[in-house]
């Protein structure tokens, strides 16, 4: 089939067809996700939790990230294939297309920052220079110290004025993708409509313009309590390969997220 595209991925949100996105952190799992149709393939610092086994994503370094995204490029052939900056090494714009650059060139087609309006300079600075960038609201993992745990986000009028805000101002700057991770449905639908770049919801409702799991947590892979907005997709399957095949389906249909897994 076709690459995958940020353009492509516009379409798709014009044309009302739901985008599947995983994380996944080595080429043969890229191979069998690749094989199975999804569009989006993430390299997300959540390594440092799921093959690491760090508690957050902040240790996690470039050269982790440039490592398994290699790997993924290597058995990914369709899938626009993302790679998330790590915390720390996007502080600056310089510093971030420098960052940018290195993960591009270890097969990167897009690469991911958490943040809001502090962040408009450097992707302007990055899409300038042939960076596509996709954007990360609601809940910043990196910020974990910050927010004070893993919680729901944009739940007060306030917060949610100022999501709003930030997901503008990035798309402005020049972002084609935004995930909003871990807000209510309302918002979520809102954020979704106001915008032309599609969204990717992981917590975020039905009515944004795909969805992304981490794919240990999709196939029942995990140690601790599960988040609410998780779903094994393995239950009722005989196969990896039958369970990633039920995600895009569930994705596409709209059948997943349920009201179950939202907030
Ligand atoms: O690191 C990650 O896996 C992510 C997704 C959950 C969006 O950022
Ligand atoms: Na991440």
């Amino acid at each position: 089939s076709k690459a995958v595209t940020a353009p492509s991925l516009l379409a798709m949100k014009s044309a009302g067809e739901k985008i599947a996105m995983l994380t996944c952190y080595d080429a043969s799992f890229a191979a069998l996700m690749d094989k199975c149709g999804v569009d989006v393939l993430l390299v997300g610092d959540s390594l440092g939790n799921v093959c690491q086994g760090h508690s957050s994503t902040l240790p996690v370094t470039l050269a982790d990230i440039a490592y398994h995204t290699a790997s993924v490029a290597r058995g990914n052939h369709t899938a626009l294939l993302i790679a998330d900056m790590p915390f720390g090494t996007y502080a600056t714009p310089e510093s971030a297309f420098d960052n940018a650059v290195k993960l591009m060139q270890a097969g990167a087609q897009m690469v991911k920052l958490e943040g809001g309006a502090w962040l408009v300079e450097t992707v302007k600075f990055l899409t300038e220079r042939a960076v596509p960038v996709c954007a990360h609201l609601g809940l910043t993992p990196q910020s974990v110290h910050q927010l004070g745990g893993f919680k729901v986000q944009g739940k007060t009028a306030e917060g949610a004025e100022r999501l709003k805000a930030d997901a503008l101002a990035l798309q402005e700057a020049g972002a084609s993708l935004l995930v909003l991770e871990a807000i209510p449905t309302a918002l979520g639908k809102e954020v979704t409509d106001m915008l032309a770049m599609p969204t990717i919801g992981i917590g975020a409702g039905p009515d944004c313009s795909g969805q992304v799991l981490v794919m240990h947590d999709m196939l029942g892979v995990f140690p601790g309590r599960k988040a609410r907005f998780v779903k094994n997709f393995m239950d009722g399957q005989t196969s990896i390969e039958a369970a990633v095949r039920a995600y895009i389906a569930a994705v596409k249909d709209k059948s997943f997220p349920a009201a179950e897994h939202c907030f």
